[in-house]
């Protein structure tokens, strides 16, 4: 198996950890081990106590049983929960695609859902979405792209990176399309509750379509990254057992503190988006009016879900080596667009508490280029 360098999180891994202020992630801002712990009486005690021996394969039961409740027709054994999300793209690609099978992945992505698919033999087509459309979906494109041999479609609502929101009759044809094929639908629902109109959320693929799964984290919407955890949930048993096949040789199983601490997040979901989707929608409007300010430089179409933007850079600059210079010397980080191979673009996110201290640092920045 051959896998191509992960672009994006190499630029993260040389530039994240580095950098003073954020300007571009995509996790909303983190919460401490104690907010958790805050959230039920006796939760600390129950952390205190956890023995640290290996977990269930599939995840506790006390964690399914807190993620299946997020869904309409999941039951706690329909879930498989994950080291992260990143792992559930790679366990699904690898246990339902293989040399000879077709895939079409919806672009630009977060590239590792294009690159695992490649990396199983499958060959690849890229649904691609334009700046120049609004970022619209094109259907009829979709649908020439499908071919008998396709096995899986993979989407991803609210997107990264031009924070788009499917429109539901979008969704309704993919489902559609999928469902006469009887094509699996990996959709990658990791920025759910973050819809800054809610009614426009989507159901869950999963609770839609038999041969859907549907992939969560609390590393977005919850702010709780660093305790990677991740799920797939599907009604197809089938499919949950050959994913499972692969998470054998990844993780075997999760980390037994994480899953207490998010089976305990998760029991609390409404409180914990509800803070994460009120600082996106407070800050959003501070990067319209610098963007409004800036529009000699960036042109975008403004996100309607997520904490992530995707402006054009309007100058002919090489803005992969920019962002470097712009990390090196105002100590504020974007993420060149290079990195979904649309080098004109960079990634802003908008979910962190000290976006207007970063936006600020920027502004004065071009005030001397
Ligand atoms: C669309 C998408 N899917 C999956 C992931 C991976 O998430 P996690 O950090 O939970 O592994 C990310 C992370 O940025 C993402 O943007």
């Amino acid at each position: 198996m051959r896998i191509a360098p992960f672009a994006l999180e190499r630029f993260y891994e040389r530039w994240e950890f580095r950098t003073e202020l954020m300007l571009s992630s995509s996790d909303c801002e983190s919460r401490a081990v104690a907010e958790l712990l805050a959230l039920e009486p006796d939760a600390e005690r129950h952390l205190l106590e956890l023995r640290l021996g290996y977990t269930e394969v599939p995840g506790s039961e006390e964690l399914r049983t807190a993620i299946a409740a997020r869904y309409e027709h999941i039951e706690p054994g329909d879930v498989l929960t994950l080291a992260a999300a990143e792992e559930g793209i790679f366990v699904a690609c690898h246990g339902l695609l293989e040399a000879g099978d077709h895939a079409v992945i919806e672009g630009p992505c977060y590239g590792s859902a294009l690159e695992l698919a490649r990396s199983t033999g499958a060959s690849v087509s890229v649904w691609q979405r334009r700046h120049e459309d609004g970022w619209a979906h094109d259907l009829d494109e979709l649908e020439r792209l499908l071919r008998p041999q396709t096995k899986l479609i993979y989407i991803n609502s609210p997107h990264n990176p031009t924070g788009m929101q499917m429109p539901a009759r979008v969704f309704d044809r993919v489902l559609e399309l999928a469902g006469e094929g009887d094509v699996v639908l990996l959709s990658d629902e990791v920025y759910r509750g973050l819809e800054h109109d809610p009614s426009a959320r989507l159901a869950a693929a999963c609770d839609r379509y038999h041969r859907a799964i549907s992939l969560g984290t609390v590393s977005k919407a919850y702010g709780l990254p660093g305790l990677r955890i991740g799920w797939l949930a599907s009604r197809d048993a089938q499919l949950i057992e050959r994913v499972k096949d692969v998470k054998l040789y990844t993780t075997i199983c999760s980390s037994a503190p994480s899953e207490l601490l998010v089976a305990l997040a998760v029991r609390h979901t409404e409180e914990l988006i509800a803070a994460s989707r009120e600082l996106v929608l407070s800050n959003l409007p501070v990067l319209d009016s610098f963007l409004e300010r800036r529009r000699e430089l960036f042109a975008w179409v403004r996100p309607a879900a997520g904490p992530v933007g995707f402006p054009r850079v309007e100058r002919d600059i090489d803005v992969h080596a920019w962002c470097e210079q712009l990390a090196a010397q105002a100590n504020v980080l974007l993420l060149p667009g290079s990195v979904y191979g649309q080098p004109r673009h960079v990634r802003l996110g908008f979910g962190r508490a000290n976006l207007p201290e970063a936006v600020a640092r920027l502004d004065r920045y071009l005030e001397h280029l």
